[in-house]
C-alpha cells in the first residue's frame, strides 16, 4: 500500500509504554501527570455540562475563553491579541501546530527545525509538502544561530522553537531572541513558537514568549495547551494566537478539519483562568519535584544539569554503559523495572549521545521507586 510517512516509526512515548505495561515497571517515560486536576476544575466541568454546553461550539473557540486568554497572556507577556480575530481554540497543542504547518507550508517550502525536536513537528511538515531542515543543538544543547542563519534562504517558510524545551528541558535565552530577531528580520519567515510549558520553568527564570517581543510577536503564531498547566492532558484543549492575518488563513484550514473544540472544557478553562492563582504555583510545584528526583542522583556516576523547566530531566549514562540509547533504556525497562525515553528518536540527524530523558510529572513515592530502581540496578 502507498503511504504518505513511510518508515514512520511507532512514536517513541508508544514504545516504551508498552514495554513499561509488559514489565510491570515505573513508568517515567511518557510525559503526562500521574496526579488528578484541580477538583474546582472537575467540577466546573460537570456544571458546565449540567447547564448545557454540550452542543458544538464557535469554531473560533467560545468568547469567554478567547477574552481569559487575551487577558492571561497581556498579564504574563505585555501583549494584547484581539480575542476576535488574533485567537483561536484548538483541539490541544499537536492540532494547532498541525493545522498551521497546513495553512502556510506550500510544496517545497524549507521549515527549520531545531534538534532534538518534539516527535510531531517533522512527520507534519512532510504531511503538508514542507521540507524540514533539522538544525541540531550544539553538544552542550545551546542554539547554534550561526548554522541557523546559514540555512535561512529564499524558500524557508518557517522556524519552529520550543521552549521551554521537549525532550531536554532547556530553555530560551535572552541572546536567543536576539539572534532569532536578527536572524528573521527582513524576511517573511513565520515562527512557529510551541510554549506548552511556558508555566514550568525553574530557579527563578522567566519564560520568554514570543509574544512579549514586538518585532518576534508580528511574525510568530504562539501555541500553548491547557493540558501542561492544569494537569489535564486528556481534555486536548489548547490554543494558537498571532497576528489576525496568520489566524485568518489558520481558520480556514481549521473548520474542516476539526471545526470545533470541546464546549464544556472550553467553558471551564474560561472560568478556571479568571484565577492565575490556579497556575503560577505551577513551577514551585515541579522545581519540587524536578529536586526530588535529581537528589537521588546526586552523588552517582549518571550525570545531569538540572532541567531549566518542562516536567523532564536528562541524565548522562556513558559512565555506565557504552550501548545506544534506545538498547539502555529498554534495559532498565525490563531489568531495573523503570522506563524512561531515550534521546536519539528526536533526532533525524545523526545522534549517538548516551541520554535519556526521565519525566517527573509523578508522584513523588513514585518518583522515589523508580529512581531507587535504576540505583540498586546500576549498582550491580
Ligand atoms: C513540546 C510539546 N508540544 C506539543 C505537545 C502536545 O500538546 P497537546 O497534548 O496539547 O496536543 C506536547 C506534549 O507532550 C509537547 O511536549
Amino acid at each position: 500500500m502507498r503511504s504518505k510517512l513511510p518508515g514512520a516509526p511507532t512514536s517513541i512515548f508508544a514504545v516504551m509504554s508498552g514495554l513499561a505495561r509488559e514489565h510491570n515497571a515505573i513508568n517515567l517515560s511518557q510525559g503526562f501527570p500521574d496526579f488528578d486536576l484541580s477538583p474546582e476544575l472537575i467540577e466546573l466541568m460537570d456544571k458546565n455540562m449540567r447547564e448545557g454546553n454540550n452542543q458544538y461550539a464557535p469554531m473560533q473557540g467560545v468568547q469567554p475563553l478567547r477574552e481569559e486568554i487575551s487577558v492571561k497572556i497581556n498579564r504574563d507577556y505585555g501583549r494584547c491579541y484581539n480575542p476576535d480575530t488574533e485567537i483561536n481554540i484548538t483541539a490541544g497543542a499537536t492540532q494547532a501546530l498541525f493545522t498551521a504547518f497546513n495553512a502556510f507550508v506550500f510544496a517545497g517550502d524549507e521549515v527549520i527545525v531545531i534538534e532534538p525536536a518534539y516527535d510531531s513537528y517533522i512527520p507534519s511538515i512532510i504531511l503538508n509538502g514542507g521540507k524540514p531542515v533539522p538544525i541540531p543543538l550544539t553538544a552542550d544543547f545551546r542554539y547554534d544561530w550561526d548554522q541557523i542563519r546559514s540555512a535561512v534562504n529564499p524558500r524557508t517558510r518557517m522556524i519552529v522553537i520550543n521552549s521551554p524545551h521537549n525532550p531536554l528541558g532547556t530553555t530560551f535565552h535572552e541572546e536567543d531572541i536576539t539572534a532569532l530577531t536578527e536572524i528573521t528580520r527582513n524576511t517573511d519567515i513565520l515562527i512557529i513558537s510551541d510554549e506548552v510549558y511556558e508555566h514550568i520553568i525553574f530557579d527563578g527564570k522567566k519564560h520568554l514568549s514570543m509574544a512579549k517581543y514586538p518585532e518576534l510577536a508580528e511574525r510568530s503564531l504562539v501555541i500553548s495547551s491547557f493540558g501542561k498547566t492544569f494537569h489535564a492532558t486528556g481534555w486536548k484543549v489548547g490554543y494558537i494566537v498571532g497576528p489576525s492575518k496568520y489566524i485568518a488563513e489558520f481558520r480556514k484550514i481549521h473548520q474542516f478539519t476539526v471545526f470545533a473544540v470541546n464546549t464544556p472544557a472550553q467553558m471551564s478553562y474560561s472560568e478556571f483562568l479568571k484565577n492565575p492563582e490556579h497556575y503560577l504555583h505551577l513551577n514551585e510545584f515541579y522545581q519540587n519535584k524536578r529536586d526530588f528526583l535529581n537528589s537521588f542522583f546526586t552523588d552517582t556516576k549518571l550525570k545531569f544539569t538540572p532541567a531549566e523547566g518542562t516536567y523532564f530531566q536528562i541524565f548522562d549514562y556513558s559512565a555506565y554503559s557504552d550501548e545506544d540509547d534506545f538498547t539502555f533504556a529498554k534495559r532498565l525497562t525490563a531489568e531495573a523495572g523503570t522506563a524512561v525515553i531515550p534521546l536519539s528518536p528526536f533526532y533525524t540527524v545523526d545522534y549517538s549521545g548516551r541520554k535519556i530523558r526521565v519525566c517527573f510529572a509523578k508522584r513523588d513515592k513514585i518518583l522515589q521507586e523508580g529512581a531507587e530502581r535504576v540505583l540498586e540496578y546500576l549498582s550491580t
